[in-house]
């Protein structure tokens, strides 16, 4: 766990930060949970020595995979922590709306499979990429009421989808390294019509050949 400073993208960091420790222990054969909503903050934060400004947007429990009689009813199932959005809801080409095959993706077809599996806060899964040429540009389609609510303010709890977002920035970047596909991260807007007032640009994978 770490925390964050009010800065533009640190809840992106954040995420992606965490899930690069988290993909480490899973290699590890340990099991890991992110905790967004349900952990007591103060605690955590007093545990590091976080500043006033510092936030602990979610922290990962690590440990021993439970044998399957052991667990009761969990988050995960209550969200429907299995299932996932089909392709065509979140990979688009050049516009929204106009979705794009594992074919149409080639090379790339693996990258968007490990976004697309990603965990999310809520199994919400508010990423959505469009393919431009060499660009994959990065969307969050927030949830109406999520991360900007009253609730979520009262209780001090962490815009989790710009988290979400950063989670899905190292999936994507991690398995473009493993491929051997190289690019980098570029924040410049393209002109893309968003379908909606609640979805928001985050950045661009640049592909280099
Ligand atoms: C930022 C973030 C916050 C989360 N917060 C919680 C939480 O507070 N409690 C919980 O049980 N699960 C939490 N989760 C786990 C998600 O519910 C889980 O990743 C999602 O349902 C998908 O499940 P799976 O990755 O196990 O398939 C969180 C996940 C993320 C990415």
């Amino acid at each position: 766990m770490g925390a964050v400073g009010p800065s533009s993208k640190s809840l992106e960091d954040y995420g992606y930060m965490l899930e690069s420790a988290i993909l480490f222990v899973t290699d590890m054969k340990l099991g890991t949970c992110w905790l967004g909503g349900s952990f007591t903050r103060s605690s955590f934060a007093r545990k590091i020595s976080a500043t006033v400004e510092g936030l602990v947007p979610a922290v990962a429990s690590v440990g021993y995979i439970l044998k399957k009689e052991q667990s009761g009813v969990t988050i995960r199932q209550l969200v429907g922590g299995h299932n996932r959005k089909p392709w065509e809801n979140l990979f688009f080409r050049e516009k929204f709306g106009v979705p794009l095959s594992p074919d149409d993706a080639g090379p790339f077809a693996g990258l968007l499979e490990m976004v697309r599996i990603a965990p999310s806060a809520s199994n919400k899964q508010p990423w959505r990429i469009i393919k431009d040429r060499d660009s994959w540009h990065f969307y969050m389609q927030r949830t109406r009421g999520y991360g900007k609510s009253f609730t979520f303010r009262l209780l001090n709890i962490a815009d989790l989808q710009r988290v979400d977002m950063g989670i899905a920035m190292c999936h994507f970047e991690f398995t473009a390294r493993e491929l051997g596909l190289k690019g980098r991260w570029e924040i410049k807007e393209p002109k893309i019509e968003k379908p909606n007032a609640l979805c928001e640009y985050t950045i661009s994978w640049i592909g280099e050949v």
